[in-house]
Formats: structure tokens, C-alpha cells, sequence
């Protein structure tokens, strides 16, 4: 092989290499984070994806207003049964969208929630227990009887 064209070849094989990995770092950077409203989904530090603030957030501040399904326990199988709510009663259960059902459990937690009635059906109501900053993850308590209930 001509040597100009060694080395042209070789400029190629770089530059196709460099161009890959900042392909690759911008993808990785960009793409593991959704962002709505005060909210941002992101890796979590206990588990899988967690929800976090995008925002400073002030004590008793509406972070999320979910609207909500109430089906009953039969609809629930496999995976979902671990991102549902308890409905009101025994055995229904709540299917709560937007990033409701994305938020980890801690026994310390920074957030707390209510359910609404509204005229179009039910809404769970995501608020601040305390101040949060920007970054934090956002953890709502599960309760004992749902980690009773699991392995
Ligand atoms: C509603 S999902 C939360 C989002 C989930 N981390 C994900 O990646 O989709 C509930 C599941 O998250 C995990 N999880 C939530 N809080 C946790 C914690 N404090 N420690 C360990 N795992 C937790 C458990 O596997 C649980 O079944």
C-alpha cells in the first residue's frame, strides 16, 4: 500500500472513531433524562429510573397533578402490580399517569400525595413535604403494607 494512502486511511479510522464516541457521549448525556414541569426523570440512586427536581421546589408546592384510573386488582398482573396505588377500596387499584408511578420509595421521603375527585375522575395530587433543591430525588413513602406484601 502507498504510504499517503496508509495514512489517509488512517485518518479516516480516527476520525470515524472520535466522531462515534461523541456521538456516543452526547447520546448518553442527552437521552436518560425526560424532563415535565418540576420533574425530571433520570437513573436513580436506588433503583432503576427515579424521579428528580428540575427545579428548587418550595414546602407544600403541587409537583405533579396525575390523572388516574381506578381499575380493580384483576387488571393488574406481572410488573405493573409494583407502580400501582391502593384504590378506595381493598381491591382496586390505581393507575396514576404522568410520572406518578415513577417515583422510588424512602422512609425519609421529600414528597407526599393526595387523591382529588375531579369531574373527569381521579387525580393524584404529587406535593413537597419540605424545600427541595434542584437535583434532589424525589421520594414518596410506599408504606409498610406494600413492602410486606413483596419479597
Ligand atoms: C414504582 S417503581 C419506581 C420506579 C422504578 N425505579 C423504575 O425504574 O421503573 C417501584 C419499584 O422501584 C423499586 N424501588 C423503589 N424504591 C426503592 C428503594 N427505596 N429501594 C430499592 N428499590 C426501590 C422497586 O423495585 C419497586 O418495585
Amino acid at each position: 500500500m502507498e504510504p499517503n494512502l496508509i495514512v489517509i486511511t488512517s485518518l479516516c479510522l480516527i476520525s470515524g472513531l472520535a466522531a462515534g464516541i461523541a456521538i456516543g457521549i452526547f447520546l448518553k448525556v442527552k437521552r436518560p433524562s425526560i424532563k415535565r414541569g418540576a420533574v425530571v426523570i433520570s437513573a436513580s440512586t436506588v433503583s432503576g429510573r427515579g424521579a428528580f427536581a428540575a427545579q428548587n421546589i418550595k414546602a407544600e408546592a403541587i409537583i405533579e397533578r396525575c390523572p388516574a384510573i381506578e381499575v380493580t386488582d384483576r387488571d393488574i398482573g406481572g410488573e405493573l402490580v409494583n407502580y400501582v396505588f391502593y384504590g378506595n377500596v381493598e381491591t382496586d387499584r390505581l393507575v396514576v399517569m404522568g410520572y406518578g408511578m415513577l417515583f422510588n420509595h424512602s422512609s425519609t421521603p421529600n414528597v407526599a400525595y393526595y387523591r382529588e375527585e375531579s369531574s373527569l375522575g381521579p387525580e393524584m395530587i404529587l406535593y413537597a413535604l419540605r424545600n427541595i433543591r434542584k437535583g434532589e430525588e424525589l421520594f414518596y413513602n410506599y408504606g409498610d403494607d406494600w413492602w410486606k406484601t413483596r419479597q
